[in-house]
């Protein structure tokens, strides 16, 4: 059988950021787009949560915000498809989550495959889920780090294109290993969405070159 290889576009193009919470990950993509390093717009800030600081500050910054109230649709399957028509009818090119805490059916991952990337706080494949960097400690590895992956259906899976290395400290809590983390997240991540929009994300099986 032949490998199925993917490219990522090299053009400008137009991203859709997925969050539910504070949103440091968004605005740290926001800030290279206006830096211009990353080759893109933020067509769509969009969160299942109303009150979410990051979709907020998104309407404060004037970008194009919405919230679907997923009690509003009868299934996952349902808000996800009227989520994707939504992307479609702005042409969204990449779907960045960011802290997006609603797992996605696997019809939208189909829709848009190669074309959602996520930004978890460890070393994937350890520790997928939630409070991943308590179980870090919890389990006494010596680093973590944060990883930026394409999204597949499964939580937190999908090829892995950057990651970054923290060590753990004995007496870190959860706080201060997840400010490590996250001020490694804000390298990573504008760094992948820009490799992507330069065309140099090229995806074999479930490898990432970088070219
Ligand atoms: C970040 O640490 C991100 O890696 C994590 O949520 C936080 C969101 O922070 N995402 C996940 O755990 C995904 N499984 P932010 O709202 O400040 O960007």
């Amino acid at each position: 059988m032949q490998e199925e290889i993917y490219k990522s576009p090299k053009k400008r193009g137009k991203i859709a950021v997925f969050l539910s919470g504070r949103g440091s990950n968004f605005l740290a993509l926001s800030d290279a787009v206006q830096s211009g390093s990353i080759n893109a717009d933020i067509a769509l800030v969009f969160s299942n949560k109303k009150a979410a600081p990051g979709l907020l500050h998104a309407r404060e910054m004037g970008l194009k915000t919405l919230y679907l109230r997923p009690k509003n649709f009868d299934s996952r399957e349902a808000y996800d498809e009227r989520l994707a028509e939504e992307a479609k009818k702005i042409e969204i090119d990449l779907i960045c989550l960011a802290g997006y805490m609603k797992i996605l059916t696997p019809g939208l991952c189909r829709k848009f495959k190669n074309k959602i990337i996520n930004i978890h706080p460890a070393l994937l494949p350890s520790f997928p889920g939630l409070h991943v960097q308590q179980k870090a400690i919890d389990w006494g590895v010596r680093f973590s780090g944060a990883t930026v992956h394409f999204v597949e259906a499964e939580v937190d899976m999908g090829p892995i294109i950057i990651q970054a290395v923290v060590p753990v400290e004995q007496d870190d809590t959860e706080e201060t290993l997840s400010a490590r983390i996250l001020k490694e997240e804000h390298k990573i991540y504008p760094e992948a969405v820009r490799l992507y929009f330069e065309g140099r994300l090229e995806v074999r099986e479930r490898r990432v070159f970088i070219t």
